[in-house]
């Protein structure tokens, strides 16, 4: 791959590129020098980000004489709530933020949520750009317009399509992340390959000790290749189906409900990033789908076999939790995925072929899910 590549997501009226490279952040003023007014932009961050990433970025902009105002919100996924969107809006009206401005979301999946949920909102809709600093949200969230805050009801169940007028995409800021926050994103790496792509499965478990492994030019090679093709594969499914009305976006959700579930039953804390219950989510996809014989036996095993190399749960009993399969199902009722008050599942007829299934008897689930649960 050369050192920088640029993936365009074509919306009609509203394209976008996704531009992948190397210290971007530290070479990026040229996509940025037009975009506001008098070279002053907003930037949305968080605790963390601030910390690490910030300060670097924030003198390279004033080298270039581009003047960046931070907005810093408290870091973790507690952020997206109404109290801080409040705060954000005010604090951009009060900064002067106009409609052809450029908003820039600095962070993880939070930020990007957050921010772009009120660049939507503020004066009917502003534009913002998206500079995700987690594996997670350089491969998912950053990519495709889903914004939102949580609700005391549920997760993003307040939000919007607004898409980004621009990704900016430096992969060595992963540097900055822990193991398990790299591991977590990963999970949505390998997804890409379980959804539709069966050879870039095979290339996850081909590379994956060299994107964990020491720092150096093979490392970097493997993390840029392996985003770029999870934002071609996003890319694609957005430019489809960007508001997941005809199913194809829906298959982005592959590993989502039983995670989102394991996600529940651990109170969204620590105990299980949302990364993490995707991984185990996709192996009980794929496992369920085994037991109903809708997929050749095995698969889970061999995704398992891979996810666990990352240190990613790949058994039920590697999560802290105590539960049975009604108690896990109860709580995917309560998924937004529902529809018509039927639970639509992403199941698999192998690797990189998965689909979406309306009629799944939820008595079936649960007990795969007790059989699941007592075969640890
Ligand atoms: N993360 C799922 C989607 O963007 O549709």
């Amino acid at each position: 791959m050369t050192s920088s590549e640029s993936v365009n997501v074509a919306l009609s009226g509203k394209s976008y590129d996704i531009i992948i490279e190397d210290g971007l952040l530290s070479n990026c003023v040229h996509f940025l020098a037009d975009k506001a007014r008098d070279a002053r932009f907003c930037l949305i961050t968080d605790e963390n980000v601030a910390k690490h990433i910030l300060p670097q970025f924030q003198a390279y902009m004033t080298s270039h004489s581009i003047a960046i105002k931070p907005y810093i919100l408290p870091a973790g996924e507690t952020a997206k709530n109404w109290d801080n969107l409040q705060s954000l809006c005010e604090w951009l009206i009060e900064n002067g933020v106009e409609r052809n401005d450029h908003i820039l979301a600095l962070g993880g999946g939070v930020v990007g949520d957050i921010t772009g949920f009120a660049a939507h909102i503020i004066k009917r809709g502003c534009n913002f750009i998206q500079i995700p600093t987690t594996l997670l949200a350089q491969v998912d969230s950053s990519v495709g317009g889903k914004t939102a805050i949580n609700s005391a009801n549920g997760k993003n169940l307040v939000g919007a399509f607004h898409q980004p007028s621009l990704v900016l995409i430096d992969p060595s800021v992963l540097d900055s992340l822990s193991e398990r926050e790299l591991a977590a994103g990963f999970a949505e790496v390998v997804k890409y390959g379980l959804i539709q792509d069966a050879e870039f499965f095979q290339w996850c478990e081909d590379n994956i000790e060299t994107f964990f492994g020491k720092e150096g030019a093979d490392r970097a090679a493997v993390r840029s290749y392996a985003i770029k093709k999870s934002v071609e594969a996003k890319a694609a499914i957005v430019a489809a189906d960007e508001e997941e009305r005809s199913g194809v976006r829906a298959l982005l959700n592959l590993g989502h409900t039983f995670g989102h579930a394991l996600e529940a039953e651990t109170g969204f804390s620590d105990k299980l990033l949302h990364g993490e219950g995707v991984a185990m989510g996709m192996i009980l996809a794929f496992g369920f789908s085994e037991a109903q014989n809708l997929c050749p036996t095995g698969r889970a095993n061999r995704i398992a076999t891979l996810l666990a190399k990352a240190k990613l749960p790949s058994t039920l009993s590697d999560i802290d939790m105590q539960t049975d399969g009604k108690t896990l199902v109860h709580h995917m009722l309560h998924d937004k995925k529902m529809s018509a008050g039927k639970l639509p599942f992403l199941l698999a007829h192998d690797i990189g072929q998965t689909f979406l299934a309306h009629d799944i008897d939820l008595k079936e689930v649960i007990i795969f899910l007790d059989e699941m649960m007592t075969a640890q």
